[in-house]
């Protein structure tokens, strides 16, 4: 059965006060849509104004810390974020493995912490440019796959597909490529964590835009999108929940928690 879809939108570091506004217009837009989860991932400052201000709209974290508390100047735990009002995190992302230096190992620390307190997870992978022309991308990104998982999904675990070289830049891999990426991290997450393995959900994310997210979401194995760019404005956004809406029947799948 198709998993339902997530579309999540990545605001990295964007967002003040000011932009609750437009947070609101991609919530009240996205109940357009019930057949998509969607999800906004806000800095850690603005989650507790942003959760107040979209009562039942999904607001998320970019980055958790392993630990349950502690001496870790600057770092949240899940905990913080739950108490703020996320329901889920991303984590592992690439800007944050380069100028963090994260390690597999700490990232899959990271989604072990925040499944274990109830936050859904999106943990991202993705292989660089070099890499690519390498020809050497499925086995890249299924060995960082590996090293990254946690122990269990908890049921609430999606994976997200980001080529580096296709983040902010307009420039997208084919969806031949897509396919074959989204295919070989299915068969991992299925070694993985059996059946359970089917229930978790691949994104696809790099440049998606309204003009490509319906062809993206047509490629099987593709479950949703991380949108970084393209979430910043109801306007850019909620035509990207539209094409999720329309591309695949969502009849009894599971929604997000
Ligand atoms: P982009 O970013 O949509 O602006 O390419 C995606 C991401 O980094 O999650």
């Amino acid at each position: 059965m198709a998993l339902k879809k997530l579309v999540a939108g990545n605001w990295k570091m964007h967002g003040l006060s000011s932009d609750l506004a437009e947070i609101k217009a991609i919530a009240d837009a996205s109940g357009a849509y019930p057949g998509v989860d969607v999800a906004l991932c806000v800095p850690a400052i603005l989650i507790e104004r942003a959760s107040r201000a979209v009562p039942g709209f999904a607001i998320g974290g970019q980055d958790v810390h392993f630990a349950e508390k502690g001496a870790h100047t600057g770092c949240v735990s899940a905990q913080m974020l739950l108490d703020a009002g996320a329901v889920l995190t991303i984590v592992g992302h690439s800007e944050r493995r380069d100028a963090q230096r994260e390690s597999d190992a700490e990232v899959k620390s990271k989604a072990e912490a925040a499944l274990s307190c109830g936050l859904q997870v999106i943990l991202c992978i993705g292989e660089s440019l070099e890499v690519r022309e390498a020809g050497n991308a499925v086995e890249t990104v299924i060995a960082q796959l590996a090293a990254s998982l946690p122990a269990q999904s908890g049921g609430r675990l999606s994976v997200a597909y980001e080529p580096i070289w296709a983040i902010g830049t307009g420039k997208v891999p084919t969806v031949e490529e897509i396919g074959e990426m989204h295919a070989a991290i299915r068969r991992k997450l299925e070694d993985a964590f059996g059946q359970e393995g089917g229930d978790v959900r691949i994104l696809y994310g790099g440049s998606v835009k309204a003009s490509n997210a319906g062809e993206i979401f047509a490629v099987p194995d593709v479950d949703g999108a991380l949108v970084g760019g393209a979430s910043l404005k109801a306007a850019d956004f909620i035509p990207i929940v539209g094409a999720a809406a329309e591309s695949r029947p969502v009849e009894g799948a599971r929604a997000i928690a």
